[in-house]
């Protein structure tokens, strides 16, 4: 059985810190989508790891961890991770795994994504800048290198070919780069990759299924930055929801269990694009400041809001959510009142849904005020002893979504989580 762990925002929502706790349930933590673009924090005790392509169950000996067909793998950024968690004592031999068919990070890839977001000026989508959108799209192409190719004689030569492509589409803009050195770097950590276990995913995957082993599928991203449905063009270039587990794992529908949503309670977006309950003022900025809301892969300031049930509920729908996990309340511990967005005003027409494009209207979100809880939930570690206005916040989003919540998280610790 595979369950399904994933964002429902825009990013950001806590998804390492439980992958982490629920690993030792796991046999198996298969990451499906995404790449380094990704930043999945786990804090144990005081020591702090931000994982970008490694799965985040990596801490657990016990714990499988598969790199699936669906990722995209920057070589030189996963080596360093590995010699980060190494360095921190972690032990990775047998128990990290990689698709055969995820698709490489070439050098080129970046400087095509960086010179394409240069050129879009003002309009850019506010990229990581990690190459993810090139290497998607020569993905799709059918030009993309795979982790399997290396181990290939003509490897070189498949490079080749593809860095000659890229450099006539860079030409097409005005854009200066030189790539000799991350060239060398990237080679050299091409060699490191091969000693790595590098497995036919598909077939490694479904036979730990088939001898009963339970996996649980890690989502990067969130579905607000699905490129199907998210906040299109603002979006990465990945199916960041449910169905995309299968794909980029290579497992059939009916071997998916729970799926497991994670949501702030508040909002947060990294990067341009639409975002009805963004605050712009003062409290939006206590939200950045209370909740650290800096992003963990490329340290920008994220930008904060209120909670979107209106969003919230198109991702459940989309992902067919069965738990919720809440995350980050604690952050408005101090909050005399706090805005939930319940239905969006379209062009002056109220409506639950989203609008087909977000840049086309005007979105105007309509808010429920509740009363703050103003106390410290981090003395609270069961769920009776939460606050009676927590309780009362919690009630009114379970009410509006029909989707029980299954944990509370309270601080970024481990520990720091309610459990029912
Ligand atoms: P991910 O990309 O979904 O894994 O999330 P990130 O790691 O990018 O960002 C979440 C941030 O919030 C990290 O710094 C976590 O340590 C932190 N965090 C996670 N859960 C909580 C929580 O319940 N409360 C607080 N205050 N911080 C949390
Ligand atoms: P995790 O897994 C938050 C955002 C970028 C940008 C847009 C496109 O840590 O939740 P890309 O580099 O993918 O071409 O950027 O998507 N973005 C994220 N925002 N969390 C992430 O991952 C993100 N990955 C990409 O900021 O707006
Ligand atoms: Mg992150």
């Amino acid at each position: 059985m595979v369950d399904v762990l994933l964002g429902l925002q825009w990013g950001d929502e806590g998804k390492g810190k439980i992958v982490d706790y629920l690993a030792p349930k796991y046999d198996m933590v298969a990451r499906f989508q995404g790449g380094p673009n990704a930043g999945h924090t786990i804090i144990v005790k005081d020591k702090k790891i931000v994982l970008h392509t490694v799965p985040s169950g990596i801490l657990h000996p016990n714990c499988l961890n598969l790199i699936g067909n669906g990722v995209v793998l920057d070589p030189v950024i996963f080596n360093k991770e590995i010699t980060q968690l190494r360095a921190a004592g972690v032990v990775i031999g047998d128990n990290l795994v990689i698709s055969k068919k995820t698709q490489l990070i070439l050098p080129t890839h970046k400087v095509l994504d960086a010179a394409s977001e240069a050129a879009k000026g003002a309009s850019k989508i506010g990229s990581t800048l990690k190459g993810i959108g090139p290497t998607y799209m020569d993905k799709t192409g059918r030009n993309g290198l795979r982790v399997g190719d290396i181990l290939s004689s003509k490897f070189k030569e498949k490079y080749e070919a593809l860095k000659q492509k890229h450099l006539a589409l860079i030409k097409n803009y005005d854009f200066e780069f030189d790539i000799t050195e991350q060239e060398k770097e990237w080679f050299a950590n091409i060699e490191k990759l091969k000693e790595f276990s590098l497995v036919d995913g598909e077939y490694f995957i479904n036979e730990k299924i088939k001898q009963g082993k339970k996996v649980l599928a890690e989502g990067a991203q969130g579905s607000m930055l699905d490129i199907d449905f998210g906040t299109y063009p603002f979006v990465t270039s990945s199916n960041t929801i449910t169905a995309s587990a299968c794909t980029g794992l290579g497992i059939a529908p009916h071997h998916i269990g729970e799926v497991i949503g994670i949501t702030k309670a508040y909002c947060t977006r990294v990067g341009s694009g639409p975002f009805p309950s963004e605050l712009l003022d003062e409290t939006g900025e206590q939200l950045r400041k209370q909740g650290n809301e800096f992003g963990s892969t490329t340290g920008r300031p994220r930008r904060c809001g209120w909670l979107d049930l209106v969003a919230l509920n198109y991702a459940i729908m989309l992902n067919g959510v069965t738990q919720l996990i809440l995350t980050k309340a604690d952050v408005m511990n101090n909050f005399d009142e706090i805005k939930i967005a319940t239905q969006y005003k379209v062009d002056g027409k109220i409506s639950a849904q989203l609008p087909y494009d977000m840049m086309d209207s005007t979105v105007e979100p309509l808010y429920e005020t509740l009363k703050g809880w103003n106390s410290d939930l981090a003395n609270c570690t069961t769920k009776s002893s939460l606050p009676s206005a927590f309780q009362a916040y919690l009630d009114f989003v379970t009410k509006n979504t029909n989707v029980p919540f299954s944990m509370i998280s309270t601080g970024p610790e481990r520990s720091q989580l309610i459990v029912e």
